[in-house]
């Protein structure tokens, strides 16, 4: 199976958990838009929609699928994205697209957080990826500075990238994340950053993960 497979794979096993008649919330990157393509087929089942990413609103719209703004839901049932790692606990590294900071904003109104990969994002340390973090463009030098001095690592400047909020991302190599929730608290206390991609603090319920043999559902060890 190829990795588009893998994924196409895991987008199809999500639609089990969207509920009906309710609003869902729809994440960023192309296992995310695997999933899109896969709820337009369903889309009469629910009420709509809230994007993660301009790219994800305008995909749903494309297939007619409503798109409501957060600030007129009170409620959203679940959100579904992908993740560029996935630790045993369920922690995640996310913002390889860099919709980071708008994922973390509709996982924070949703009751359950279903997240969807293929078998590579799975690891036992996260940090192999570069981890993501969103930063006001005037602090970007000084919450380089700021990580270096309280966790290591090399921030590299995501080239010619403006994030959907007008921001710049930070984008930290080489670091070994063994407490992803201290860490995920400790980078939001430096000022500049908008967020981080560490989702830990708010992780996922379930895992769905793509392998050859098939679609694992894992929940937090
Ligand atoms: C975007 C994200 C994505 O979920 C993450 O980058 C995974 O993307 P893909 O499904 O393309 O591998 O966090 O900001």
């Amino acid at each position: 199976m190829t990795q588009d497979e893998l994924k196409l794979q895991v987008a199809q096993a999500a639609i089990d958990y969207v509920v009906a008649d309710t609003i869902i919330g729809v994440g960023t990157g192309s296992t995310a838009n695997f999933f899109i393509d896969e709820l337009a087929k369903i889309k009469g089942k629910i009420k709509g929609t809230v994007a993660s990413s301009e790219a994800t609103a305008q995909r749903l719209k494309g297939h007619g699928i409503p798109v409501f703004d957060l600030n007129s839901v009170d409620e959203i049932s679940v959100y579904i994205d992908g993740a560029d790692e996935a630790d045993a606990g369920l922690n995640l590294i996310k913002g390889g697209g860099g919709a980071l900071t708008r994922e973390k904003i509709v996982l924070a109104v949703a009751k359950k957080f279903v997240c969807i990969a293929d078998e590579s994002k799975k690891v036992k340390v996260l940090g192999k990826f570069p981890l993501p973090i969103e930063v006001i463009p005037m602090a970007r030098s000084y919450v380089a500075r700021e990580v270096v001095k309280r966790f290591g690592g090399e921030p590299v400047l995501r080239d010619g990238f403006t994030t959907d909020n007008g921001n710049v991302i930070l984008d930290i190599h080489g670091l070994q994340i063994t407490d992803p929730v201290a860490m995920e608290n400790e980078l939001n206390s430096i000022v500049g950053v908008v967020t981080n991609g560490l989702f830990a603090a708010r992780n996922a319920d379930v895992f769905l993960c793509g392998t050859h043999q098939g679609v694992q559902t894992l929940t937090a060890k």
